[in-house]
């Protein structure tokens, strides 16, 4: 990023909406206290073309905690996710209405995108370790972003392999190629790879869809810690999932939210008709 693009980013002169967020469903205060919305979409319609994948969608998600993603197939979750760091500005004809934020910035107006790109990771359903080392794939995005000393970057390769929880098993591994993980490895190096430019968001889509057991429950045990650090948003096609790792769950349908709240109450206290059956697993 140049540091003009920097400087326009820093000098729009951006007021903040006049949004209510009670609409947004955001989380009341929990047991560890009110918790500030880390991100927000207020009123989010999004077109591909003619077709509306999103409708006057309100949702924050709060700081520091995991929010779940949850609906059919089809209903809007990966839209969602890729609007939050402006995934879709890459898909033609994609056009949104409304106002997705940032710390309260709004992210198509006041920030800019390679820095939000930065502040908000993302993690795939498929593991896509570049064809480089292991080292080398944590080190891109730091080197990118110009830290170029050896030191400093074993530093960060280290950091983000731990925070992954996967340092002990690659430590003495890291000049080997990255393809020749296993899924569950090349998924917890993404991870890791997300983490070495230190985002404050982590959006993971379907993130241990592709994965075994004992993978799959590395990775929900790693979300939950990585929570105390970042701000955690994932689509989830496994309710237990859901269950076990989110403190929020929204449940989407044809791209209405349908309802949002503490997960303990979205499964076992659904408000809408819609939502029980789905949580039940009566459709979908
Ligand atoms: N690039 C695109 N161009 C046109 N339509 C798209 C595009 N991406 C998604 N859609 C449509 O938008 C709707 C929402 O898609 P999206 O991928 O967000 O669903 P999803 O909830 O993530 O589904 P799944 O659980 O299957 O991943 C679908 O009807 C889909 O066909
Ligand atoms: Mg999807």
């Amino acid at each position: 990023m140049t540091n003009m693009m920097l400087e326009t980013a820093k000098g729009i002169d951006y007021k903040p909406s006049l949004q209510k967020p009670a609409q947004a469903n955001p989380v009341p205060a929990d047991r560890e206290g009110a918790v500030a919305a880390k991100m927000g979409v207020y009123d989010l319609d999004l077109y591909y073309k003619d077709f509306q994948a999103l409708k006057k969608v309100n949702l924050e998600f709060p700081e520091n905690r995991v929010t779940a993603l949850i609906g059919p197939s089809g209903c809007g979750k990966s839209t969602l996710l890729k609007s939050l760091n402006r995934m879709n500005d890459l898909v033609e004809g994609c056009r949104i209405e409304g106002e997705i934020t940032l710390d309260g910035a709004d992210t198509r107006r006041a920030i800019d995108v390679n820095s939000l790109r930065r502040r908000v990771g993302m993690v795939f359903q498929q593991p896509n370790p570049f064809p480089m080392s292991i080292y080398d794939n944590i080190a891109f995005g730091p080197r990118t972003h110009g830290i170029k000393g050896r030191s400093d970057l074993d530093e960060v390769v280290e950091r983000s392999l731990r925070d992954a929880a996967i340092w002990d098993e690659l430590k003495d591994r890291l000049k080997k190629n990255a393809l020749g993980l296993s899924g569950g490895q090349q998924q917890r190096l993404c991870i890791a790879r997300a983490l070495a430019v230190r985002p404050e968001v982590l959006l993971m889509d379907e993130a241990t869809s592709a994965l075994d057991p004992i993978s799959t429950a590395k990775i929900e045990e790693l979300v939950g810690e990585l929570k105390t650090r970042y701000t955690v948003i994932m689509v989830t096609h496994n309710m237990l999932q859901a269950l076990r790792v989110s403190d929020k769950t929204s449940f989407f349908l044809l791209g209405e939210m349908i309802e949002a709240g503490p997960t303990e109450d979205v499964f076992t206290n659904p408000q809408d008709e819609r939502t029980a059956d789905y949580v039940a697993g009566r459709f979908g």
